[in-house]
């Protein structure tokens, strides 16, 4: 089959994945769903590659190829969730007996990681620093003995910090531990992780990936070859593999996904423009703005900026106003899909997070976060301005 993995446009990956996509039996264009628990061998030894879907599966392979490719790595592994994917990522650092292991994250981030960390691994060995990784100091600063990752999502979520990726990567090797990037906001049309030095990448593919919110998926991209005989250990031992249909699901999002990406990106600072210049908005977070503190960093080290953004109103009530009378921007929980959602923080994505972290991080009764989707920006501006009153 042709490589198209090779010196091929991002655009061109998402359409044909890391080979042509078609099915070289019958030429079907669209990779098959492989709907099957399990496959016959013909005898002992003798194997197509493929034995029980848990562990392989013709549609997931495709899928992980196409993810790897898009990535610039030599493997991904695809999850059946966002948090699939993390809680793999993080077992591979499984202390030895009594033998702590320390974990510096980025303290504004999805709660559901911070859940995660912080309720059930900080019970098996695991000690986690909660550091605003936007500040490499203060990353240095948290660095212990016994630390062996720094786990960062950038832009953060919900407040759009942005973490120097090769700044970090290169304080962490420092010190003999390993930089993962959560790259679920920007995807890999506007940010390689991996080309600035992370060693390993995380996605929700929930969000832009399968882009239709339709599905769940999660994944993890490296070019490790010892760690990929550990993480896919971790991944058919405990099972959390997405199955054929999701796989295809995910599949045919990302075909679309660099076109999406440019929609996103232009109909995103239309609407914070307009957001920013609203009477009842007090203030704006997009990584697009060239006031942005870090625009310059980002603009370094990405390509584009995605359609998330938050915002600060100047009243409580007015944050609730809009909740309740957006009516084609949903009200619901999740970012990255075709249609404009919009988001409560403080009750929603970031309910796990202690109070006192969430006030130190800015998330408070009146941000809400905006994920733009694809349809005409005047008609998702007019939806968020009635609904501001
Ligand atoms: C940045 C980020 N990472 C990971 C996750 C978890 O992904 P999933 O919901 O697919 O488990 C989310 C979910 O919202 C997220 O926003």
């Amino acid at each position: 089959m042709a490589d198209s993995s090779k010196d091929t446009g991002v655009d061109t990956r998402c359409v044909h994945g890391a080979r042509h996509l078609f099915e070289p039996l019958t030429g079907a264009v669209s990779v098959p769903i492989y709907q099957c628990a399990t496959f016959r061998h013909g005898g002992l030894g003798e194997s197509t590659g493929f034995d029980y879907t848990r562990v392989i599966n013709p549609t997931r392979l495709a899928l992980e190829e196409t993810v790897a490719a898009l990535e610039r790595g030599k493997y991904a592994l695809a999850f059946a969730t966002g948090m699939g994917a993390i809680s793999a990522m993080i077992k591979l650092f499984v202390p030895a007996k009594e033998e702590a292991v320390h974990v510096i994250v980025s303290e504004d981030l999805y709660g559901g990681t911070y859940r995660l960390f912080n309720e059930y691994y900080a019970n098996f060995g695991f000690e986690f620093s909660w550091v605003d990784t936007s500040v490499p100091e203060k990353v240095g600063a948290a660095v212990r003995s016994n630390t062996k990752a720094l786990f960062v999502e950038t832009p953060s979520n919900p407040m759009m910090k942005v973490t120097d990726i090769q700044k970090c990567a290169h304080l962490i090797h420092g010190h003999g531990g390993v930089l993962i990037v959560d790259n679920t906001f920007l995807t890999p049309c506007f940010q390689n992780p991996l080309d600035l030095g992370a060693d390993f990448v995380i996605h929700s593919g929930t969000k832009y990936l399968a882009g239709h919110n339709d599905t769940l998926a999660g994944f993890i991209v490296h070019s490790n070859d010892l760690c990929e005989d550990r993480l896919r250990n971790i991944q058919k031992s405990e099972g959390a593999t997405l199955s054929p249909f999701d796989a295809w699901l995910t599949l045919r999002g990302i075909k679309t996904l660099a076109l999406r990406m440019e929609k996103h990106r232009t109909n995103g600072k239309l609407v914070a423009e307009a957001l920013r210049g609203h009477p009842k908005v007090e203030k704006v977070f997009y990584t697009g703005f060239p006031d942005h503190p870090q625009y310059a960093l980002s603009s370094a080290q990405t390509r584009g900026h995605s359609g998330l953004l938050s915002f600060y109103v100047k009243d409580k009530k007015d944050a609730e106003r809009v909740l309740k009378n957006v009516s084609l921007v949903l009200f619901a929980e999740s970012l990255g899909g075709v249609e404009s959602l919009i988001t409560y923080p403080l009750v929603q994505t970031h309910s796990a997070i202690p109070e006192a972290m969430r006030r130190a991080s800015g998330v408070n009764d009146r941000l809400l976060r905006v994920s733009v989707g694809i349809e005409n920006p005047q008609d998702i501006i007019a939806d968020i301005c009635q609904a501001l009153g």
